[in-house]
């Protein structure tokens, strides 16, 4: 079984990543054959300033390698090491009807936020649509906000598939329904956009003092709380806390006597030991740059020996040499 997900190098990856994406990502390697990348030429269409770029390429890199992706097993590179992807983009975009562009939803949710629409931000699902047909993908794991994305690229295999003859193999989404939204700080969905993350890597004071300032309301210790379950630092601690630990924090909240300082402190505490080894790891990997190249590379050669047979079979059913 074929997975394959593209991961945008678009900023520090925070928890609600991790749990909502990484995680099940990198336990899917025991089952599946993964093809994991760093979509570089996605960001190309919201980011323009080239350090950044690779700097968050390389940041997505390390944070991906520490928390457990095994680029022995999985097949992990670099978009744009195969360009390859940029023809097949061609090649399908000139079957793909305006009118599916125009239907995007990412689109019109970019451009509403002011980014300005380009060729490459109205084309991006095609360009998804080759990330996924290059590689003979079966199925895609992705957040809700990505599912018309694939169904676009189904349309558009299955067009090219009728047009040309048999060609790609036509893919499914995965969504995962049952990974519940992590909750940032202000109690919203965690995201980079909304400036309530806690990032998996980053340094410990001021961590420590993001969490310490979760805004609770004004309830004094002693008081039974019987809605403790939806308290934002239970939640969390759901989720980096042995199971019988994070119980016991909930009991002693919505039984009265614990502290909101308490409880915040035993959430950070438990968020900093959670991702320890993989904090150590990550240090390791950042003082051995060479090596996360060479996956890289391996990653891309691994890559290209799928991505050029595919491509030469599409060329070769468009007539063209
Ligand atoms: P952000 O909202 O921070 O920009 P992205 O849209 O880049 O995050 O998401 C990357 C991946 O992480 C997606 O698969 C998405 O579903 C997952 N993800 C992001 N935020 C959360 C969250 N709060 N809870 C669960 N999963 C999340
Ligand atoms: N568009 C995806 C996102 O923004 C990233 C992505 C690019 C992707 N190509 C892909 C995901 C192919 C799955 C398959 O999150």
């Amino acid at each position: 079984m074929r997975t394959l997900t593209g991961i945008q190098p678009s900023g520090t990856l925070h928890i609600g990543n991790y749990f909502g994406a990484m995680q099940p990502a990198i336990e899917a390697q025991a089952q599946n054959e993964c093809f994991y990348f760093i979509a570089d030429y996605h960001s190309m269409t919201t980011l323009h300033d080239p350090a950044e770029r690779r700097t968050n390429t390389l940041s997505v890199a390390l944070d991906w390698l520490a928390c457990g992706l095994d680029p022995k097993h999985s097949v992990f590179w670099r978009q744009s090491a195969v360009a390859e992807v940029c023809e097949l983009t061609w090649l399908i975009g000139s079957l793909t009807p305006m009118g599916l562009l125009e239907r995007a939803h990412s689109y019109k949710d970019k451009t509403a936020r002011g980014i300005p629409a380009s060729f490459g931000l109205f084309a991006y699902p095609v360009l998804m649509a080759a990330d996924i047909l290059l590689y003979n993908s079966e199925f895609v794991p992705v957040g809700k906000d990505q599912k018309q994305h694939v169904e676009m690229t189904r349309d558009i295999a299955i067009k090219f598939n009728q047009t040309y003859g048999e060609t790609f193999v036509v893919p499914e989404e995965q969504i995962r329904a049952n990974v519940a939204t992590v909750p940032g700080l202000d109690g919203q969905k965690m995201s980079k956009s909304y400036d309530n993350t806690i990032d998996i890597f980053g340094a410990e004071k001021p961590l420590r003092k993001k969490i310490m300032g979760i805004v609770m309301d004004s309830r004094t210790p002693d008081e039974p709380k019987p809605d403790a379950d939806q308290n934002i630092a239970i939640q969390l601690l759901k989720l980096v806390a042995p199971a019988d630990v994070a119980t016991d924090y909930e009991n002693r909240l919505r039984e009265g006597g614990l502290g909101y300082g308490d409880l915040k402190k035993g959430l950070f505490e438990h968020y900093w030991n959670y991702f320890a080894t993989y904090r150590e790891k990550r240090a390791e990997l950042a003082g051995n740059l060479d090596y996360v190249e060479q996956m890289l590379s391996e990653g891309a050669e691994r890559a290209r020996a799928v991505a050029s047979d595919v491509l030469q079979r599409a060329r070769k059913a468009t007539g063209l040499a």
